[in-house]
């Protein structure tokens, strides 16, 4: 029978299970390190009763060991608001990890770092979106989970990178506020053929992206991930003349040139089953560079080009190691006071209810 890292306490066996995935990738003297922690990260989740919630982005020995559930972002609010055990120990970054506080109100959420921040959660704030409401009155406003509590408390609706585009068509509204990545709302409206603008909030500034008298479909914001934005479409024709039977996909976080460039395009989960399904004799991965580790671990007959060594700065601070302290020491306890929480809830809620019907 075939070892459950999720649960196993023996480090000898975490050690085999871990070696049998990881061997090509993380030297043997750091997976017998990194198997010791996962042991006891184990022991301590049994003890206190916690549940580990771990991002497709995770570094591969943290992926493969303690994780009770893996996901993207929807899959993993989904099962913030599911999910057996307290506490919740995030392996993500904060705005997931307040996701999930507010959706569990009564449980304890624990975010293995102090920090664990996001370019796109921290590019808008809740007097931002006051603003552009009283700029568009009466339009509703539909907010990428990539936020914290104070934005997601003045949104209508939520939306994640797997369903942005079902989101704002079930609105069914003739102009959509969506915040706050550029790319993802440029990419939303290459898809469902919207028009867009990208109005400035500054009284002394021209207007920026259109004539105030023009009807735009879409009203968005500048907001960037940090990470997709750096893949450029040089990077794909680069690829694509070296390997031209290539299959390349890419995060609707990167920019609409580069998404038109590449065969495939979704969230993280999708991009993982893609690749399992997919026959390409290799993959290009655009998006966070741990992930095509972890797709590899467990196909190791998939081969993929590796671009780059992107890595998100704030996904990259979890590892087994704070793990292992967020369980001994509380560390970081997410708090979200009401009455944002309240308010935030039901914007992830009318989400949900959009992508898995009512509860
Ligand atoms: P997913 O929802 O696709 O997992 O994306 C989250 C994220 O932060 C991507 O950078
Ligand atoms: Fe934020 Fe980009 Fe990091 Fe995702 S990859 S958490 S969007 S900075």
């Amino acid at each position: 029978m075939r070892l459950d890292t999720r649960t196993t306490t023996d480090a000898d066996a975490m050690y085999e299970a871990l070696r049998a995935r990881l061997a090509d990738m993380v030297p043997d003297f750091e997976l017998r390190h990194k198997a010791e922690v996962a042991a006891e990260v184990n022991r301590l989740k049994a003890e206190r009763n916690a549940v580990v919630l771990g991002h497709n982005y995770m570094e591969a020995a943290l992926f493969h060991s303690v994780c009770d559930y893996k996901g993207d972002s929807l899959q993993l609010s989904r099962l913030a608001a599911e999910a057996p055990g307290d506490p919740i120990v995030f392996c993500g970054v904060r705005f997931m990890a307040e996701t999930a506080k507010i959706l569990s109100p009564e449980k304890t959420v624990l975010l293995p770092t102090a920090r664990g921040g996001c370019s796109l959660a921290e590019s808008i704030t809740g007097a931002d979106v006051r603003r552009l409401r009283q700029k568009y009155p009466g339009v509703p406003v539909v907010t990428y989970v990539n936020t914290y509590a104070d934005v997601k408390a003045e949104t209508d609706v939520c939306c994640t990178s797997s369903n942005a585009v079902q989101v704002v068509e079930s609105l069914e509204s003739d102009q959509v506020i969506f915040l706050p990545d550029e790319f993802l709302a440029l990419n939303v409206a290459r898809e469902t053929g919207k028009s867009i603008t990208f109005p400035t909030l500054d009284p002394e500034m021209p207007q920026n992206g259109g004539d105030p008298n023009i009807h735009y479909d879409l009203v968005g914001w500048h907001g960037r991930c940090e990470v997709h934005e750096q893949f450029t479409t040089e990077d794909v024709v680069a690829v694509r003349r070296q390997f031209p039977d290539v299959m390349v996909l890419a995060h609707p976080e990167c920019s609409p040139d580069v998404v038109e460039a590449s065969d495939f395009v979704g969230s993280t989960s999708a991009l993982i089953r893609s690749v399992q399904e997919a026959d390409a004799s290799r993959y290009l991965l655009l998006t966070e560079c741990s992930m095509a580790d972890n797709i590899v671990a467990e196909n190791p007959d998939k081969e993929m080009v590796r671009l780059c060594s992107v890595r998100c700065p704030h996904m990259n601070q979890i590892t087994l190691e704070n793990v292992q302290n967020a369980l001994l020491h509380n560390h970081y306890e997410v708090d979200v006071p009401e009455p944002a929480r309240t308010r935030a809830r039901a914007s992830i809620e009318r989400m949900l209810e959009i992508s898995f019907g009512p509860r």
